[in-house]
């Protein structure tokens, strides 16, 4: 939420951060602006909407910088306007500072300021701060200033700040937003993500919490709030600059739904073991004891990851035989859980940087739960702040949507399941049966992505459908929210997701004439079921979609539309019928002229609560 990039070097900053903010566009993108410092004074340009506007405001006079923050928003406090777009400034004008967070006390400093007779300009708590680092600073203190501003926020930050006084210099801290600085040749990229960062250098180092880094041209050094040195260390990040490149596709959420054969096939690599009938998860090597033994697993997330965790919930129970709930993180955090020694408190999140699914993880490990994570992100907090924890290894995701990061939660919490089902009770006969239905999926997955152009000829009858509904049972009723949550957000039209069985409880009287209604219809141990609800649903004139296992000619006869998924074991079936309700949510937006990755009112990663 909200994207952050600052340079400091001998290039042309602007060019940089411009490149920048468009790599970290997916964070927020509701308006943009740049500040550079030239000839001992700061230059600034803002725009409303996307980067492109921005940069063609931008003029020669910015040619001549090598150093700027620039930051690309997600409006929390005030519209997104230019007035409000970041970078904001002190009093005096000298001061630039952009952020990602929210500063909670904002109104009690913004009043305390004003009394003090500092102006404002905009609505935004961002403004606060750069205002009161201004009034800490007397000309020589900015470090200092920046220190003792910090000291009266509350909430969350990730800033950079520059100084017309001081052009050698970008200070950077966090608290609750991440910041990460790359190291090059003789220069310095300050940034939200690794992506503004790539192009340049892939030597990184990831701030803590309370942490502050002073970096100029000829080094860096980092501190705590308190001034206290903390020295870190230099990390690589593993991603290639071609993983958040479009590659001939139009749009990033198409792309990386194509990449789930590879990315399921990079979530496995090395770690399962045809050959010698074995899991190897190094990430929690170290607790398996702990985690064989707990009497309970709590998974918590938000959207996607938590859709995830249903049916980690389910493999657990079935494969691992571990009561196992699943929690939106929100939720959990607030509801004073009980939690023990016994319990695990698994995080699931692509970014690691959700502010929910990091705030329950946290509140789960002061009361005593052992955490793990779920994540994708390397480096990011959640992944920081687990005992241990299995990374997903899908690459970067950039679509708004969350496609293959589904997909590797799901094989993630499968391999999982069955390495704790392996040393509780599942026989080696049936652990190796569940294996190599996993090690087929990736296969499976490209024969399913065959049918896109189908699946668009479909969505083409159905695009203007406002109301839709997305059914199924078991395995597949988190899939059905998953479908649901999919076409919603990038297509803007009303889905409601559930369990099939529960429609006749109320949903039920929302079904008219050619209301879609999606079924996912598997040759399942509810097959007969579903069968019925997708009856109850024609008899009131319904236009019926399913998803079917292949062969299935019964469902094909009942249904208007039907996609087929190769056949798996059922555990492993949400692997393959997410694809196609990702496909159809997809042709959906598409036909319906939205902007697929970057959906109205939404960003990539949730730092706010
Ligand atoms: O980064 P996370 O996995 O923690 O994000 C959680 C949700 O914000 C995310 O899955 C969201 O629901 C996606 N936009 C859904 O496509």
């Amino acid at each position: 939420m909200c994207g952050i990039v600052g340079y400091i070097g001998s290039k042309t900053a602007s060019g940089i951060l411009l490149e920048g903010l468009k790599r970290l566009e997916y964070r927020g993108y509701d308006s943009a602006g740049l500040a550079i410092i030239n000839d001992g004074g700061l230059v600034i340009e803002k725009a409303v909407g996307r980067i492109l506007n921005l940069e063609k405001k931008v003029g020669p006079i910015f040619g001549s910088a090598t150093v700027g923050i620039a930051h690309t928003r997600w409006a929390t406090h005030g519209a997104p306007t230019e007035t409000n777009a970041h970078p904001h400034l002190d009093h005096s004008g000298k001061i630039a500072l952009v952020h990602n967070g929210i500063i909670e006390n904002y109104a009690s400093l913004r009043k305390y300021l004003e009394a003090q007779g500092v102006g404002f300009e905009s609505e935004t708590d961002t403004e606060v701060l750069a205002k009161l680092i201004g009034h800490f600073y007397t000309g020589d203190n900015l470090e200092q200033a920046v220190r003792s501003a910090l000291s009266e926020v509350q909430g969350t930050y990730g800033i950079a700040v520059i100084c017309a006084d001081q052009p050698d210099r970008i200070i950077a801290a966090r608290k609750g937003s991440p910041l990460i600085v790359g190291i090059g040749k003789n220069e310095y990229i300050v940034a939200s993500d690794a992506s503004a960062i790539i192009e340049h250098t892939n030597q990184v180092i990831y701030l803590s919490d309370g942490e502050m880094a002073i970096v100029s041209r000829e080094g860096f050094r980092t501190i705590t709030l308190d001034a206290v040195p903390v020295t870190k260390d230099v990390q690589q990040v593993e991603w290639k600059l071609e993983q958040i490149e479009l590659g001939g596709f139009e749009h990033f959420m198409l792309k990386e739904i194509f990449e789930q054969p590879e990315s399921v096939r990079m979530c496995m690599r090395g770690r399962v073991n045809l050959r010698e009938g074995t899991i190897h998860l190094g990430g929690i090597a170290n607790y398996a004891r702990e985690l064989t033994r707990a009497h309970r697993f709590v998974f918590t997330a938000c959207g996607t990851a938590w859709h995830a965790g249903l049916v980690g919930e389910y493999l657990f129970e079935d494969l691992a035989r571990i009561p196992t709930e699943t929690e939106y993180a929100s939720e959990f955090r607030y509801r004073n859980p009980v939690l023990d020694d016994g319990t695990v408190i698994c995080a699931i999140s692509q970014s690691g940087e959700t502010a929910d699914t990091l705030a329950a993880l946290r509140e789960a490990r002061d009361k005593g739960a052992l955490g793990i994570g779920i994540v994708n992100t390397v480096g990011s907090t959640i992944a920081r702040e687990t005992d241990a924890g299995v990374y997903l290894h899908v690459g970067p995701e950039i679509g708004v949507a969350s496609t293959k990061a589904f997909t590797g939660q799901v094989t993630v919490l499968a391999m999982l399941a069955a390495f704790l089902g392996r040393r509780k009770h599942l026989s080696p006969a049936n652990f190796q049966n569940f294996i190599c239905a996993l090690d087929q999926i990736p296969g499976q997955i490209e024969k399913v992505l065959e049918q896109s152009g189908e699946i668009r000829r479909v969505a083409e009858k159905l695009a203007g459908r406002e109301n839709w509904l997305y059914l199924g049972r078991g395995y597949n009723y988190p899939v059905a929210l998953e479908g649901a949550l999919k076409i919603k957000e990038i297509s803007y039209v009303h889905a409601e997701g559930m369990p099939a069985a529960e429609m006749k409880h109320g949903p039920i009287a929302l079904v008219n004439k050619g209301m879609p209604a999606v079924f996912i219809a598997t040759h399942s141990s509810q097959y007969d079921k579903i069968l019925g609800n997708i009856e109850e649903v024609k008899a009131r004139g319904a236009t019926t979609v399913a998803v079917i296992t292949e062969g299935d000619s019964e469902i094909c006869r009942q249904c208007d539309f039907c996609f087929t998924v190769p056949k798996t074991i059922e555990p492993l079936e949400p692997l393959l019928t997410i694809i196609p309700l990702q496909l159809l949510a997809y042709h959906v937006a598409v036909l319906r002229g939205c902007n697929i990755d970057k959906p109205r009112n939404l960003a990539k990663s949730v730092t706010v609560e």
